[in-house]
């Protein structure tokens, strides 16, 4: 199964960046399923139902969440009624929405998608390793064909050992919530394709996102500023490709994906498919 999952989509700039390549990423990569983080999709702050069906329309399936994903108060209404958005699975009994979903392919096969939280320099919520820990025993790899994990993190030790602690259980553990991409992709020892953090869908010539104006005042003055803006320049599309062997459910390619805006491109030419000579 040839998966593509897209880092936090940031503002209009990031959505932009999606919409353009989505349609041909799908066809020219052979994707069969494309997750997105969608906490800052809604002007940096949170996700509206117009957006999820904006990213819909393009070819995303699942819209993954994060610390924000109640910044915009309309989707706590909304979060039940839509299957394929998610938010983090370990957030306390009760909180409205799903931490995972299982979603039919075409074909028939089927994918797991779970969001989860980390804890380290982030809010205090419930452990995201047992809550992990329990779906995995519920819906282990055989009963679906593919597991995919967005681990939300700051901390890169939180997000390194969830992926040991996933690894020979699911097909990948991508982290997010840096917006900055990390360089060690990779599949682990047992079959779980790894990769600490997808980086952003959003304009790199920001602080993570936001206007650096705003955001560099905020450390020099120690005091709140103005809000902050989301960037609006070009964005780089931030995602990572990785294939999985049916028969087993474990990864056997994982390749970053970039492009655009101020990042240098990265293309998985050995994924493409051959464009037929006409
Ligand atoms: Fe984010
Ligand atoms: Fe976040």
């Amino acid at each position: 199964m040839r998966l593509l999952f897209c880092g936090d989509v940031v503002g209009r700039a990031g959505r932009d960046v999606l919409i353009a390549h989505m349609p041909r990423l799908r066809q020219e990569l052979a994707l069969d399923f494309v997750v997105a983080n969608g906490e800052n999709a809604a002007h940096g702050f949170g996700i509206t139902d117009k957006i999820c069906a904006e990213l819909y329309g393009c070819g995303v399936d699942v819209i993954t969440t994060g610390n924000h994903v109640w910044d915009r108060r309309e989707i706590i209404a909304y979060i039940a009624g839509d299957p394929r958005l998610l938010r983090p699975v370990n957030l306390p009994p009760g909180t409205p929405g799903a931490g995972h979903g299982i979603y039919a392919l075409a074909d028939g096969r089927k994918i797991m998608v779970v969001n989860a939280m980390a804890r380290l320099f982030m809010d205090a919520i419930d452990d995201p390793f047992a809550a992990i820990d329990r779906l995995l025993g519920a819906h282990p790899l055989g009963a679906v064909a593919a597991i995919l994990v967005d681990f939300h993190g700051e901390a890169t030790s939180e997000k390194a050992s969830m992926g040991h602690f996933c690894d020979g259980r699911t097909s990948a553990v991508i982290g997010t919530h840096s917006h900055c991409p990390t360089a060690d992709h990779r599949i682990l020892a047992q079959g779980t394709a790894y990769m600490t953090d997808v980086g952003m869908c959003g304009d790199y010539d920001s602080v993570i996102g936001m206007r650096k104006e705003a955001a560099i005042q905020r450390f020099v003055s120690k005091m709140p500023g103005e809000r902050l803006e989301v960037a609006d320049g070009a964005a780089t599309l931030c995602g990572v490709v990785v294939e999985t062997d049916d028969a087993t459910g474990l990864a056997r390619r994982i390749a970053p994906l970039r492009l655009g805006g101020r990042l240098a491109p990265c293309w998985p030419e050995e994924l493409a498919v051959p464009v037929m000579a006409k």
